[in-house]
């Protein structure tokens, strides 16, 4: 699907936590946006670059679409004070989607913090086509906690599970390096090769990862992967300018046995496949 230039309302612009914000625009033209595919975001007329932000959820009938935002800067600063109304400028949906997988698969989704957006839309996706889907999600500090979680599975062996998700049918465990209670205590990336040890062989070859989430945290998970020969896919961020292919300034590194080659995060990406990615050079 191209991208176009498109205006997007506010219709809704909560706070999750001190720095999480989750924005509804009303945005005729992205309802057919696919999980991974993102919108470049101008943030102010005044800041030079628009910001890119995966799409979390598509509404087509009310032609709307969330946005989850971790306020980090100028951009997303700016981001948090519109109001209801607001109009703002916007390119979408752009990249390469995440790739339907084969019939049989379990998708283990593999999230870090704000990493969750574009999974969190996969997941919903998955579910409904009656993929087997489990989210595990690394999370730190957020207080409150941005999303419901179920109490009623706190201190049980699985933890915690995420409502909205456990509604659905999707299995979720949460983990975070500090303790708290339903967590598992390390990185999502330990969480997840606890996960998969725990499967048998059998269900072991049927697991497809998908991941987003900080660099480190995947080229960790891309270990794990080599381990347990496990396929998946990994959504990259990367700084943008223009987010339509043209700058070359989104670069990030694929390997290919030899010297390697680039790929543009925008327009090429920003899903690729978590063996393709050169994990060793940071783009
Ligand atoms: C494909 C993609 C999807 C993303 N999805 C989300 C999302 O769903 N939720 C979310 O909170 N964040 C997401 N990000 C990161 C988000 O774009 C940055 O946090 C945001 O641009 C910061 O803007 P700022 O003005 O607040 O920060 P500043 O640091 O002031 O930004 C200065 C410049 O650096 C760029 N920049 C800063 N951090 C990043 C970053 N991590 N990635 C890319 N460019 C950056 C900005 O776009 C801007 O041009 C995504 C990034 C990419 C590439
Ligand atoms: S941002 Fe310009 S080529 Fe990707």
């Amino acid at each position: 699907m191209n991208s176009q230039y498109l205006s997007g309302r506010v219709m809704d612009n909560g706070q999750r936590t001190d720095s999480l914000g989750l924005l509804r625009l009303h945005v005729p033209g992205l309802a057919m946006a696919q999980p991974g595919q993102f919108v470049h975001l101008t943030c102010g007329t005044d800041l030079t670059l628009p910001r890119p932000f995966s799409i979390l959820n598509s509404h087509p009938e009310a032609q709307t679409i969330d946005l989850l935002y971790r306020v980090v800067g100028e951009g997303t600063r700016r981001m948090a004070t519109w109001q209801p109304g607001f109009v703002t400028p916007l390119l979408g949906p752009i990249g390469r989607p995440f790739t339907r997988p084969p019939t049989g698969t379990r998708a283990v989704l593999v999230a870090g913090g704000v990493g969750v957006a574009p999974l969190d839309f996969l997941a919903r996706r998955l579910v409904a086509q009656g993929v087997p889907v489990t989210v595990l999600w690394g999370l730190e500090a957020e207080s409150p906690f941005p999303v419901a979680v179920d109490p009623g599975r706190a201190g049980l062996a699985e933890g915690l599970a995420v409502c909205h998700w456990q509604a659905q049918g999707i299995v979720s465990r949460l983990s975070a390096m500090t303790p708290r209670e339903g967590f598992f205590q390390g990185t999502v990336v330990a969480l997840a090769a606890e996960y998969v040890q725990s499967l048998t062989p059998e269900e072991r070859g049927k697991v497809l990862l998908y991941t987003c989430g900080p660099w480190p945290m995947m080229a960790a998970l891309a270990q794990v992967a080599d381990r347990f020969s496990l396929r998946g896919e990994a959504s990259l961020e990367a700084r943008m300018a223009c987010g339509f292919g043209a700058c070359v300034g989104c670069v990030a590194w694929m390997r290919d046995g030899g010297a390697g080659y680039y790929r543009r995060v925008c327009v090429d990406g920003p899903v690729f496949p978590l063996a393709e990615v050169d994990w060793q050079r940071p783009g």
